[in-house]
């Protein structure tokens, strides 16, 4: 019998050939936004490895919404043709192509994890990575010693939905068949979100549906740009872990909210908004946010995908079987394992001497005769 993580699913007119994704993964590797070699390379070692979704890492709608130099861009139609060329690679070798669309806020203008993870420094600026002003909700720097970002102007967020609309335009030219909304970690729709860093005196602060005006207004936005016949998800902090700060319940309203804009699948993650000063009280443990996902689906009738610390087959197969999740994401497992996919199926297959049918024929056919 097949196992549950490796039966298709069906969204909207797009199929996933199982239920494994690839999570959205900074790779601070483009040059001026645009996708390389590298990317084409590194994305489509997952589609190789038999992922049912490769969701390309955070893409900044617009230049400043990028938060390092490294960043992937969609904001000119070159940054599209090149996209396209990874998203056409994906999808030719089994596995739905996705895009995680992104705009950093007040997390923007950073140096890379390696080089600091910090504010960009004098170092960076010789070499012409110069830091430019951060946007956010109000106010209210990440950390002490961070840019302070300037307050959007209700003007500015219509143009900043605009631009949301336009790229999913751009995404869809460049063959992407799932778009997902970064609304988690801390970056801008977060920050719109949780009490903590929306101080705003007007329609796009104060309450709950205050709070969640701009991004349900983006979600909107983009569900009329993005063909009817392709899925939308959405990536959130199902919890911001802080005093005052964003609650389960919080998330529930967001995800019926969602739901009746058309939203097809909530991505369930947690934290961030804070500086790394302001640990969040959240316990990493294996499957720690599996939780958030099954509350969202049952609570909403949402689908929902789970993510964080699915390291085994078995444990990501029982998510799926159990009904807690529709899809499983398996980020830094798969950086070490790129054939994690391939292999969790004959991991799972239960037969004594599980086939290579699965793996790519370049690879299978020999895999099978090995002996
Ligand atoms: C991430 N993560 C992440 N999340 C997101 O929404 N957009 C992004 O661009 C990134 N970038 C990113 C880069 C790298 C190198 C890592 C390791 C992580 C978070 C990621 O999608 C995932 O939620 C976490 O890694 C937890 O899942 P795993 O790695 O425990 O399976």
């Amino acid at each position: 019998m097949t196992a549950q993580l490796f039966t298709p699913l069906s969204l909207r007119d797009i199929r996933l050939r199982n239920r494994v994704v690839i999570p959205p993964m900074c790779q601070y590797s483009a040059r001026d936004g645009i996708a390389g070699d590298y990317h084409l390379v590194h994305y489509g070692r997952f589609a190789l490895g038999g992922a049912g979704l490769v969701i390309l890492e955070a893409t900044a709608v617009v230049p400043e919404g990028r938060i390092t130099h490294g960043d992937l861009g969609i904001w000119s139609d070159a940054h599209g043709d090149a996209l396209a060329r990874v998203a056409g690679f994906l999808k030719a070798h089994g596995a739905a192509a996705g895009v995680q669309l992104a705009h950093a806020g007040r997390k923007a203008s950073m140096q890379r994890p390696w080089e600091g993870n910090g504010p960009l420094s004098a170092d960076e600026i010789a070499r012409g990575e110069a830091p430019w002003p951060v946007v956010a909700p109000s106010a209210i720097p990440l950390d002490e010693g961070w840019l302070m970002p300037a307050e959007l102007s209700p003007a500015d967020l219509d143009a900043l939905t605009a631009a949301f609309a336009a790229v999913a335009r751009r995404a869809d030219a460049a063959g992407f068949d799932v778009i997902e909304l970064h609304a988690a970690h801390g970056y801008l729709l977060h920050t719109f979100l949780s009490p903590l860093t929306n101080r705003r005196e007007d329609a796009f602060g104060g309450d709950r549906a205050g709070r969640m005006r701009f991004p349900l207004g983006v979600a909107r936005a983009l569900r009329e740009a993005w063909p009817a016949g392709k899925p939308l998800f959405v990536r959130v902090s199902a919890v911001d872990g802080l005093d005052g700060g964003l609650t389960l319940e919080d998330t529930l309203a967001f995800a019926a909210e969602l739901r009746v804009l058309g939203v097809d699948v909530l991505d369930c993650s947690s934290g961030g908004l804070a500086g790394s000063a302001t640990a969040a009280r959240i316990r990493r443990d294996y499957g720690f946010q599996v939780g958030f996902a099954e509350a969202v689906r049952r609570e909403t009738g949402l689908a929902t995908m789970a993510v964080g610390l699915i390291v085994d087959p078995r444990q990501a197969d029982g998510i799926v079987t159990e009904g807690r999740a529709d899809l499983v994401a398996v980020g830094r497992e798969a950086l070490a394992d790129p054939n994690w996919a391939v292999r969790a199926s004959r991991a799972l297959d239960g037969a004594e001497e599980p086939g290579f049918e699965a793996w790519p024929q370049q690879a299978g056919w020999w895999l099978e005769r090995r002996e």
